[in-house]
């Protein structure tokens, strides 16, 4: 897609200006204001006429560059050593969709075939980041290397000792990235980045906000980065790939700024997802992430674990009775991998239920239970009868162990089958096996892009969105492309009392790719007998508040009769609609100062937050702190908090455990201390409010008090500020009662509403009587 997409870029509105070697040197500098709290000066970016280039911001450097390297006729063609030989210079214009860029770019000869690399800027309107782009004009062969390297190096950059202040973050491993991100000195020391087909986005940062990402820019699929035995950092086309097509283009961003990480991050996904059309529609829209819904996957209790003595359907039928009669708003059931059958390595034969597991069949659960559902599956079996090689209709690689499909036939008819059973969300998982597992998908460009570009446009067809379950961040990146995947799980498989709940870091990267983070199921009472993991789930609440910070799927897991409901609805309105805050809840910038520096730089322990963008322009903060056992105590100011584009001047405790909420002055001068008695059961949340000053009073919006999200805009459409009051425009199901705490003059004050027939209310917080019309 993107090859085609560069191509007619380049044939249509691109001008080549062919020019001698000369020397000279292209400044590009960014014009983005700076962050008034943070006095970071701007990045600069420089190179020279040998194509050497560095990142640097106040005379002090960030990234050097490493000479260039491809790999072809089994040859390494180097830079360094004059067998990559410079022919030429050029520099380029043009116009796309972002504004007008130009590159200057580098010709070089590996034997007698031609590699050009170029370095792209936009700058009407300008980015602070820098496009590095190979393009293969003649192709190569010969090229393979191991899978964990890579063939072809451009950018590359040199680690070096002298680099005092600067650390950096490494999205890596499966689950987005999630399992192996590291966080350590940029020196050295990065030896340990791990690197290959598990690879991911690179950040380096600083203790005053400054930060540059490192990332793949297209042909997510077929990037790589390594480091190697010289200490250098390479981007380039993975290392199992034997021969590029000539005219492919790989690139590689790298994109520096200062306002923090948190920010930094949410620009670059910003850019990232105006680039590639990332629409947010099948997100807003998709069930999964709106509603609570029942889980069956691994770490459930129903997990390859039916009721003593029933098949599958009995115990789902069973499942769906009981929660009815708890009045639990189950919306959809999610169906792991224990339903279809598998072969010899356990991959993927057929993607139906047997008849073991439902006698009647999945039609019948899903018109008896009326719960559309989700859908597990794997890595394919080399057996599958899907495929041609084995008697099946569709178009399939299959070797040794495992088949990836090559088919968008095969998508498109597997999903519409699926849709007679109820199926709206279709969960990819295995995605780094499926990836790993095959020699085709490694050792060419354009097999995984397929299968994943495929199978996204069959669930575009058919209505579906997509889960992504253990993808490395490759799949991540490639999802951009992909409109139908709006969610994706952000780290290891639920076990009842693990830290697999901290999802804060990864968090970041996920919000950027606009892919809502799932946290995995869990239990919502410690005691889940007869669990098949022999396991207790020590802090059921905060897997319950993390799930609902998430903005990704809120799905318990419980036995039949083992559902603490009313701590569970904290999540959500009667209805099971999930009552979500405006982003998913990241980890500060300060956090990842104390990993990289130590406890003077930040707290121990998790600190998240995120916020409520509620009617026009007002923010109410939420602010989470645990695991903070052996952290000293942190005080936590406003901008710390990232709330410095907001007025949070006042902060109020989280009404747990029948603990009436108080209200604090919330500022640069009078920070939130955060003590090591926020744990795992006694987690701690803060939620912050502007002051509204009306008739004579000072009002703070606490919100809807039994809620982990307060104030949340799936709850408050809007409010009204008046001369002398505050009216909040609040949205419900008919006969559901709602309560609504505020603070005047510091005195807390409940109002409660009850919703009629439209669903609407109106709620008059200027005084001390409850005054809430509803229609
Ligand atoms: C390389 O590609 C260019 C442009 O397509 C072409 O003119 C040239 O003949 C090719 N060289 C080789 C060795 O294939
Ligand atoms: C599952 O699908 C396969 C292939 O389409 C079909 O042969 C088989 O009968 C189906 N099994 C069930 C239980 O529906
Ligand atoms: C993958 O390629 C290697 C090397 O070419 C070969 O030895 C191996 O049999 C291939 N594996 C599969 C599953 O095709
Ligand atoms: C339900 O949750 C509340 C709040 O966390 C807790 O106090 C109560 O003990 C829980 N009940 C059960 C049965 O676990
Ligand atoms: C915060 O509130 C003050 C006083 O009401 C106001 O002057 C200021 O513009 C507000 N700032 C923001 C960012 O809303």
């Amino acid at each position: 897609m993107m090859v085609q997409t560069l191509l007619a870029v380049l044939g249509c509105c691109a001008t080549l200006n062919a020019a001698p070697l000369a020397s000279h040197t292209l400044i590009f500098k960014t014009e983005k204001p700076e962050a008034e709290n943070l006095g970071a000066a701007k990045f600069d970016f420089t190179v020279d006429d040998l194509g050497k280039f560095t990142f640097s911001q106040g005379g002090k450097t960030w990234l050097q560059s490493a000479p260039p390297f491809l790999y072809t006729e089994g040859k390494r063609f180097s830079a360094e050593d004059g067998s990559l030989k410079l022919v030429h210079l050029e520099t380029e214009s043009g116009a796309d969709k972002m504004g007008t860029w130009t590159s200057q770019c580098f010709v070089y000869m590996a034997g007698s075939r031609s590699w050009r690399l170029c370095m792209k800027k936009w700058q009407t309107p300008s980015f602070p980041l820098v496009v590095f782009q190979q393009h293969f004009i003649n192709g190569t062969s010969g090229s393979a290397r191991s899978t964990d390297r890579v063939i072809s190096a451009f950018p590359s950059f040199q680690l070096s000792a002298d680099d005092s202040g600067l650390a950096f973050l490494g999205y890596q491993g499966s689950m987005f990235g999630g399992t192996d991100i590291i966080i350590q000195g940029w020196n050295a020391g990065g030896v340990f980045l791990s690197g290959g087909t598990e690879g991911g986005p690179l950040a380096v940062y600083d203790k005053a906000g400054s930060v540059c990402i490192m990332a793949p820019f297209s042909e997510f699929m077929s990037s790589s980065r390594e480091v190697d035995e010289n200490s250098r950092v390479n981007w380039g086309v993975m290392g199992g790939v034997e021969s590029v097509p000539a005219g492919f283009i790989h690139q590689t961003m790298v994109y520096c700024d200062t306002q923090g990480i948190n920010q930094v991050f949410s620009d670059w996904g910003e850019f990232m997802r105006g680039y590639y059309d990332k629409e947010d529609t099948f997100r807003r829209a998709d069930l999964t992430l709106n509603y609570l819904g029942y889980w069956t996957d691994g770490g459930a209790y129903y997990y390859y674990n039916t009721e003593p003595h029933q098949n599958y359907e009995q115990t789902m039928l069973d499942v769906k009775k009981d929660t009815d009669s708890q009045n639990i708003p189950y919306k959809y059931v999610q169906y792991d991998s224990w339903f279809y059958p598998k072969g010899p390595k356990g991959g993927t034969l057929t993607w139906n239920a047997t008849k073991d597991i439902a006698p009647d069949g999945f039609q019948y659960l899903y018109n008896v239970n009326q719960w559309p559902a989700g859908a597990h599956n794997r890595y394919w079996s080399s057996q599958t009868p899907y495929a041609q090689a084995n008697g099946g209709r569709y178009d399939f690689i299959v070797e040794t162990e495992k088949a990836v499909p090559q088919d968008v036939h095969f998508w498109i008819d597997l999903f519409k089958e699926a849709r007679t059973w109820g199926l709206i969300l279709y969960e990819q998982d295995w995605l780094d096996r499926e990836f790993a597992g095959l020699n085709a998908t490694q050792s060419t460009v354009d097999v995984a892009k397929t299968w994943l570009m495929q199978m996204g446009q069959a669930a575009r067809a058919t209505g579906l969105t997509i889960q992504y379950c253990m993808s490395n961040p490759r799949h991540a990146m490639q999802s951009l492309e992909i409109p139908a995947v709006t969610q994706a799980r952000v780290s290891g498989d639920y076990r009842a009392g693990s830290d697999q709940w901290q999802i804060g870091v990864i968090s970041i990267f996920a919000h950027a790719m606009g892919i809502a983070p799932f946290k995995d199921t869990f239990w919502t009472i410690t005691k889940q007998p007869g669990n098949t993991y022999d396991k207790e789930e020590t802090h059921p609440e905060l897997q319950a508040a993390v799930a609902t910070l998430s903005m990704g799927p809120v799905g318990p897991s419980d036995m039949i009769q083992h559902t603490n409901v009313s701590m569970l609805m904290q999540c959500c309105t009667a209805d099971g609609l999930i009552l979500r805050p405006s982003k998913p809840a990241t980890a500060i910038d300060k956090q990842f100062w104390q990993r990289a520096w130590g406890n003077e730089f930040g707290p121990g322990g998790e600190v998240w937050t995120t916020y409520n963008h509620v009617g026009q322009g007002w923010y109410f903060g939420i602010i989470l702190a645990a695991a903070m056992d052996n952290s000293p105590s942190f005080n936590l100011t406003p901008s710390d908090a990232g709330f410095h584009f907001f007025n949070a001047t006042r902060v109020m405790t989280r009404s747990a455990h029948s603990v009436t909420p108080m209200v604090y002055t919330f500022s640069e001068d009078n920070p939130l201390m955060l003590t090591n008695g926020c744990n795992r059961p006694n987690f701690c949340m803060y939620y912050t409010s502007p002051v509204f000053t009306v008739g004579g009073m000072e009002i703070s919006i606490y919100g809807e008090e039994p809620k982990f999200v307060p104030m949340s805009s799936d709850r408050v459409a809007n409010i009204d500020v008046t001369n002398d009051d505050v009216i909040l425009t609040l949205k419900g199901t008919t006969g559901e009662s709602t309560i609504f705490t505020n603070f005047i003059n510091g005195e807390i004050i409940r109002h409660s509403c009850t919703f009629g027939q439209t669903g609407i209310a109106h709620l008059s917080l200027g005084g001390l009587h409850s005054s809430c019309k509803s229609y």
